[in-house]
């Protein structure tokens, strides 16, 4: 498991596996991004170089991959990310959707690695809010060439992510606070030691911990019958569930490792879970970004709501603008 005490933890642990989208698990939601993506990397010209900043596993390079494939000479992708990013190491068929992109790990885009005026486009899907806003501003109008444009998507305080997130951090938190975790181990090591001993007071003792970790189980579920998202909840017990089942498989010690690395993960989730609800921003937020863009002279700075395909509802803001091709077209 990654280090805990690294920059954006959270994040590295998260990246470390098949995941490419980090706030969409619901399909229509990516549907209804992935149009507007692919709109703004069709108009660019072939050859163009591209950035996305805070790229996680690539979510956003992999639309500029499939725009392309179109163009000849096909486009330079770039994706860089503060945490430890390897989406040719996590990502299934990543050989296929993501191997034209060049990822930068551990790279902040408060400082970007980049000579000025390098990238046609520069892009950011619920990203550029979790950094210190205007260091990342300043940094994209640098790398950007004249005449290049900006997109970002933002997440909205008020949207449908951030209510998805907090219901599953509460979640969280409950769990990590329930004796869930300190009475599995209990009940691995005391059916480990009824199968070796055999003696009526170890079967007793594992008999009685089985019975708690049920009451345990039915305390949460209880806890959580009327929620909504389940997601977090259900891929939880079912990996704690499975853990009691892999006895005949594994020696306790890597039994009770397991359980918590388990523990570790909910953890990581948690935090990142946190973040997430932080990086919203509302209105007035929002528009002070399009202002500092307008104070770097970016032209055409505009500011949308992005809504869902489920219900209209808000799932956060597009912030988009070009810089002047020359200085005579700076305002
Ligand atoms: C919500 S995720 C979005 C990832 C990806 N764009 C997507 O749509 O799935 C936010 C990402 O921003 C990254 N991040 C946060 N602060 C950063 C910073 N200062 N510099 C670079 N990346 C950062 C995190 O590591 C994380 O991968």
């Amino acid at each position: 498991m990654d280090n805990q005490n690294d920059s954006l933890w959270e994040w590295s642990v998260f990246w470390h596996s098949n995941q490419l989208h980090s706030c969409m698990p619901v399909n229509e939601e990516s549907d209804s991004l992935a149009p507007t993506w692919r709109k703004f990397f069709s108009n660019l010209p072939a050859g163009a170089n591209i950035l996305d900043l805070g790229t996680g596993n690539g979510s956003l390079a992999v639309q500029a991959v499939a725009v392309s494939h179109k163009k000849h000479p096909p486009f330079s992708i770039h994706g860089v990310d503060l945490a430890d990013i390897a989406p040719a190491k996590y990502v299934a068929n990543a050989e296929k959707h993501l191997s034209d992109v060049i990822f930068h790990p551990r790279t902040a885009m408060e400082k970007l690695p980049f000579e000025a005026n390098t990238f046609d486009a520069i892009g950011s899907q619920f990203a550029i809010e979790y950094s210190t806003i205007n260091k990342s501003l300043r940094e994209a109008c640098r790398v950007l060439k004249p005449g290049g444009r900006l997109r970002f998507l933002l997440h909205a305080n008020d949207g449908i992510l951030k209510e998805r997130c907090r219901q599953q951090y509460e979640q969280a938190q409950t769990i990590l606070a329930s004796e869930l975790f300190p009475i599995t181990t209990k009940l691995l090591i005391a059916l480990n030691e009824a199968e070796i001993l055999n003696t009526p007071q170890a079967v007793k003792t594992a008999e009685s911990l089985i019975l708690s970790v049920k009451q345990v189980f039915d305390e949460l579920e209880q806890l959580f019958s009327k929620a909504e998202e389940r997601s977090l909840i259900d891929n939880l017990f079912t990996a704690v569930r499975n853990l009691l089942g892999l006895r005949k498989s594994y020696e306790i010690q890597v039994l009770t490792k397991m359980n918590e690395d388990i523990k570790l993960l909910l953890l990581a989730q948690s935090k990142r879970l946190q973040s997430m609800q932080k990086a919203a921003l509302d209105d007035t937020k929002v528009t002070e970004m399009a202002e500092q863009l307008r104070q770097l002279k970016i032209n055409n700075v505009s500011l949308e709501l992005a809504t869902t395909n489920i219900g209209n509802r808000s799932m956060g803001y597009w912030l988009s603008g070009e810089k002047p091709q020359t200085v005579a077209e700076e305002r």
